[in-house]
């Protein structure tokens, strides 16, 4: 099958490169030219792992082409896919002005049936806007389409096995013509389909993350509550994981979640529920329980250095949202830098693959360190944002050599508190016993 994709992003590339992977013959355009032309290298310009790999073979095969024009795609393929970014405008509803875009761009050049899919996420009823733009763009001619949706689920850092072997595969139809050539594409996964209508199919995506993000919320409260009762938020998540209707993903506490997605979906799905007269209260305090930690987070470091940051060397090792990725989009490891800064601490930083982008935003506002050990060297304390594998393996002895002091804040459980404290370490995880901490922390704890 020939197919277009329309923003070569992190959901576009990797869906582009899968489909050629399939044997499809595919056209990833983006209006991002630079892009396209480090694309046409042979040069992934995002991080993500195998997807080099797959670049590569798929251009040498020929069965994967670039464009920066949209009318190439449009030309190109029967079945379109809409992959551009949604993110949130300044009060949180969703901003679809790329998919307008791309949308009525679409409409004024095709010739002949087209089957346009959105494969970014948007809000419910959003394709029946959408095809009242294309028929406006259509200005009269008899060009017949389809319009479907198709969320993405994958996640950054897995983005290629997710989309090779997803859990299910969401179609939202309103033709059988739409139906057939996306069942016909996605058979060879051989994964669960649903197919539905659209706006289910729509509704579907917001639901899925706001939920996943619910999760991640629910444990952050968890573990305040197990640091201020002695409980330990390993095992609580643990038992309650066990048991097969709750499950383990998504439980793990930490300094909240970030990245592209759950922050403006949850925001987005707020908005668009307010929209129809539902206010989502449960979304909300996802949302402050998220922020609160963290702010949390920034509080434990104050506390952990007498309140003072003013004048402190303190080391941040992972900066990405997530681990495998190099995303920053509203990582939290940035936003923590920016309170850290504020309060007149020096900060040096180390992350595996995410340090050019964490540069483009941050400055010279942190040093960048060449290894972990080297942002250690004479720092106050070591806080650690983002759980890279490479950190569990790092030589503790060596790391606690190179600190001022033994002081690590682990924003996200890398390590266990006994085992730390073993090693001369003071120690403060989240949800977990805090050992040997200085001064101790007593009703300030309960500050924030
Ligand atoms: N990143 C994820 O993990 C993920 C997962 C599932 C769904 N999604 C959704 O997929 C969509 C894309 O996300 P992403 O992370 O790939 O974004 P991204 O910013 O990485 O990629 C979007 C791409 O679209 C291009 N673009 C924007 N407007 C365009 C236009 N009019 N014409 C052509 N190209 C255009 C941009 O240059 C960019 O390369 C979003 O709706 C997002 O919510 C993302």
């Amino acid at each position: 099958m020939k197919l277009a994709i329309i923003g070569s992003g992190y959901v576009g590339l990797v869906t582009g490169v899968c489909f050629a992977e399939l044997g499809h013959q595919v056209l990833c355009m983006d209006h991002d030219a630079d892009k396209i032309a480090r694309l046409q290298a042979g040069v992934a310009p995002i991080h993500e792992p195998g997807l080099q790999a797959l670049l590569e073979v798929n251009l040498r095969q020929q069965r994967l082409h670039f464009s920066h024009q949209i009318e190439d795609a449009v030309d190109f393929a029967e079945v379109i896919f809409i992959c551009v970014g949604t993110p949130a405008l300044p009060d949180g509803q969703v901003d679809l002005r790329a998919m307008e875009t791309a949308i009525a761009a679409i409409a004024s050049r095709m010739q002949s049936y087209k089957l346009i899919v959105e494969k970014s996420t948007v809000p419910v009823q959003t394709a029946a806007s959408l095809q009242m733009l294309a028929h406006k763009h259509l200005e009269g001619r008899a060009v017949p389409f389809d319009l479907a949706s198709n969320p993405e689920f994958l996640s950054e850092g897995r983005a290629i096995a997710d989309f090779m072997q997803p859990d299910r595969i969401v179609l939202g139809v309103e033709s059988e013509r739409a139906s057939a050539l996306l069942v016909k594409l996605y058979a060879p996964l051989n994964a669960p389909l649903l197919i539905t209508d659209i706006n289910s199919a729509e509704l579907i995506k917001h639901a899925s993350n706001a939920f996943l993000a619910m999760k991640i919320s629910y444990a952050n409260a968890l573990a305040r509550i197990c640091e201020l009762t002695g409980a330990d938020i390993h095992k609580v998540t643990r038992g309650m994981g066990l048991d097969h209707r709750i499950g383990q993903a998504f439980l793990q506490a930490g300094v909240g979640y970030g990245g592209s997605c759950f922050p403006k979906d949850t925001a987005g799905f707020i908005k668009m529920a307010e929209a129809t007269g539902y206010d989502f209260q449960l979304l909300k305090a996802v949302q402050e329980i998220n922020q609160a930690q963290q702010d949390y987070f920034v509080h434990k470091v104050r506390t952990a250095l007498a309140g003072d940051l003013k004048g402190k060397s303190l080391a941040v090792l992972g900066l990405s949202f997530k681990p495998n990725t190099d995303d920053v989009r509203e990582a939290p490891a940035l936003a923590i830098i920016r309170c850290l800064l504020a309060d007149g601490a020096h900060v040096s930083v180390y992350d595996p693959v995410a340090m050019t982008n964490a540069a483009r935003i941050l400055g010279d506002s942190v040093v960048y360190a060449a290894d972990p050990y080297a942002a250690c060297e004479q720092a106050d304390a070591v806080l650690f944002v983002t759980e890279w594998e490479l950190f569990r393996y790092l030589d503790l002895s060596r790391l606690k050599a190179l600190l001022k002091q033994p002081l690590v804040l682990d924003g996200r459980n890398i390590f266990e508190a006994a085992k730390m404290q073993q090693l001369g370490f003071v120690y403060q995880g989240i949800g977990q016993k805090i050992v040997s901490i200085h001064p101790p922390l007593g009703k300030e704890h309960e500050m924030v």
